[in-house]
């Protein structure tokens, strides 16, 4: 059964153990005004608490653009303090990403800028068509990334392409953006349903309770120092002998057969 969320700015479907979630302002190739953002916001909030949701996948609308950045309209009468806050709100939605106990799986198609690649950037796989553009343009217009762009492109591509990236503002293409890690997988146009649903049916054969306790382990160790992080590893690892899912795997491999998981 579908489940169909209509909403002016952001669309929020459910069908079967996968929530989907489109920002929905094709015309402003999908830039993220304050109405996207809290409606991005309670999607995902949603998706998180249903037991039934397994993977969400975030998507942008029409076919030019995931997202072309934040509304440059809105950010134009902003004071510097309300321009701080605004960020902070930023990016405690894009940390939260990063926190959800589910894969987040970005499918893009166009452009993926500025707030749209930090969006990206916060998901847990990129999965993107051979037209899509990727970059944080925001010193073109004399500001600079405000939803943890300077800090998580750095992390996934490191210093040397961020600092070029950042202080160019240059646009580049997927196979470039594979090329650096920024994206998992380059597919045609005609091909990327179907490459966004071979993850998600492989994801569907894990324990979703071993996919957040990974993802957990993941975000959470970045931050950490080595033995901080591995320690915590050892915390998730117990964590996740103590499922229910971990029972039934171990007990499946030596039984020599399928494990069937109930995300428990
Ligand atoms: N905010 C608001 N509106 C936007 C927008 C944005 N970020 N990006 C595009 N649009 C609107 C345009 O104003 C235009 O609207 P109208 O038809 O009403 O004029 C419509 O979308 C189509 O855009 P263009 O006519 O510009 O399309 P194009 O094909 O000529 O160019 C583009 C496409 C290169 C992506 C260009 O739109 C562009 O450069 N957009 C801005 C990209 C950008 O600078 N993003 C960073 C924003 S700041 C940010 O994101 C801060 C942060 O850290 C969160």
């Amino acid at each position: 059964m579908t489940e169909v969320h209509r909403k002016t700015v952001l669309l929020y479907e459910k069908h079967g153990k996968v929530a989907t979630v489109t920002l929905n302002r094709p015309k402003a190739l999908n830039a993220l005004n304050t109405g996207v953002l809290k409606d991005l916001r309670d999607a995902l909030v949603d998706a998180e608490a249903d037991a039934d949701i397994h993977v969400i996948v975030l998507t942008g609308a029409g076919d030019r653009a995931f997202c072309a950045g934040a509304d440059i309209q809105e950010l134009r009468d902003k004071s510097a303090i309300e321009a701080r806050d605004w960020s902070l709100w930023v990016q405690e939605i894009t940390s939260y990403m990063e926190r959800v106990r589910k894969p987040i799986l970005a499918k893009i198609n166009g452009f993926c800028l500025g707030g749209g690649l930090e969006l990206a950037m916060a998901c847990d796989f990129r999965i993107a068509t051979d037209k899509s553009l990727f970059g944080l343009p925001e010193v073109n217009l004399a500001i600079i990334p405000g939803g943890g762009g300077t800090q998580r492109l750095t992390r996934l591509i490191g210093k040397t392409k961020a600092l070029e990236l950042l202080m160019t503002g240059t646009r580049i293409y997927a196979e470039e953006a594979l090329r650096l890690t920024l994206v998992n997988t380059v597919v045609p146009v005609e091909a990327l349903d179907a490459a966004v649903e071979a993850v998600i049916k492989e994801l569907r054969t894990k324990s979703a309770v071993t996919l957040g306790l990974l993802k957990l382990a993941v975000n959470n160790g970045l931050e950490m120092s080595l033995e901080q992080a591995l320690y915590y590893e050892a915390e998730c690892f117990g964590s996740a002998l103590a499922t229910e899912d971990s029972r039934e795997g171990l007990k499946a491999f030596l039984d020599k057969r399928k494990a069937e998981f109930k995300g428990k």
